[in-house]
């Protein structure tokens, strides 16, 4: 049952993405950016997107009860850092993509030089952005935040798992273990440290916080099956970005390893494992991030 001033989970995120959009914002009106960098990285950032990892920063850090200025400056630089990651996946030299969130990816407008310098704006505006907070902060669980995403956007996260996504279209993917090291690494570890970000903006207990990390695996798998079941199946309206790209690369997914219906199969499995992880530490007082599950198994852009 649903109390009268409770929020459904469709009117919670648009309130979280209403203050990351208008935070983004605010944050990209610097008068001494050069003026075609500021509207490459602009282009990007402000197109939308559905927002779920910043969204998980703020949901996470309301469910420990912590302290949302902190949680809103780490969520935008988190969204900054995802966008930078999008701009070069779409690149000719990696996934050669057209369309993305809706619109001509960034090197179709810019060209390819400002986009490759447009995200490289955005991933160190990021760290610039949350760390000149911090000074007014002054607070270790933030400082333990910025470290936790670098380590993860960073060489042994994102960045590491992009680069075993390119190795593995040349050279092929041996086994299961593999896909799952390269779907850990390019999707789960901004969700885990979006979420980890979140908690330590509270008093977040170290079992609270093994449990959400655990978690931010569940989903992080969990969404990158539904990206691939989508770019097999999906509409490209919908999503905002082109499918059959996966195929065309030849990349070992889910999808391509088991087919459409296993792979759903699959999905359903690690949603129960993320409601079970969630259930044996948080009970029922996490309705957000088993709402997330739900949200993320069921998408269709
Ligand atoms: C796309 O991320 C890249 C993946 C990790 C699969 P999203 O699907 O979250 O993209 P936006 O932010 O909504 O555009
Ligand atoms: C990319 O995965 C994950 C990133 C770190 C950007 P994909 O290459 O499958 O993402 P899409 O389908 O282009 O959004
Ligand atoms: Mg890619
Ligand atoms: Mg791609
Ligand atoms: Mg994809």
């Amino acid at each position: 049952m649903m109390f009268k001033d409770e929020l459904t989970y469709r009117e919670l995120n648009n309130r979280y993405r209403n203050i990351i959009n208008a935070s983004l914002g605010e944050a990209m009106m610097r008068p001494d950016m050069p003026e075609t960098l500021a509207q490459a990285m602009k282009y990007s950032l402000l197109a939308g997107g559905k927002r779920i990892r910043p969204c998980l920063t703020i949901g996470v850090c309301d469910i420990m009860g912590g302290n949302r200025k902190m949680a809103i400056k780490l969520a935008c630089g988190i969204e900054m850092i995802h966008t930078y990651s999008l701009i070069h996946d779409d690149l000719p030299c990696m996934d050669d993509d057209d369309l993305r969130r809706g619109q001509p990816t960034n090197h179709k407008v810019f060209g390819e030089g400002q986009a490759v310098l447009a995200g490289d704006g955005l991933l160190t505006y990021a760290f610039q952005y949350m760390l000149e907070a911090g000074l007014s902060f002054n607070n270790s669980g933030y400082y333990r935040a910025i470290a936790e995403i670098a380590k993860r956007a960073g060489v042994c996260g994102m960045v590491a798992g992009q680069s075993m996504d390119l190795i593995g279209e040349t050279k092929g993917i041996k086994d299961e273990s593999e896909l799952k090291y390269i779907h850990q690494h390019k999707t789960a570890d901004m969700l885990i440290a979006s979420i980890l970000a979140g908690a330590f903006c509270g008093s977040t207990t170290e079992v609270q916080l093994k449990c959400l990390e655990a978690y931010g695996g569940k989903i992080g798998m969990l969404f990158q099956i539904t990206d691939d079941i989508l770019d097999a199946s999906g509409d490209p309206k919908l999503l905002g970005k082109s499918v059959h790209k996966d195929d065309e690369h030849n990349k070992l997914t889910y999808v391509t390893m088991y087919g459409i219906e296993k792979a759903k199969k699959l999905a359903e499995s690690v949603a129960a494992e993320a409601d079970r992880l969630l259930f044996n530490t948080f009970g029922e007082n996490c309705k957000y991030l088993y709402d997330t599950v739900r949200y993320i198994i069921n998408r269709s852009c």
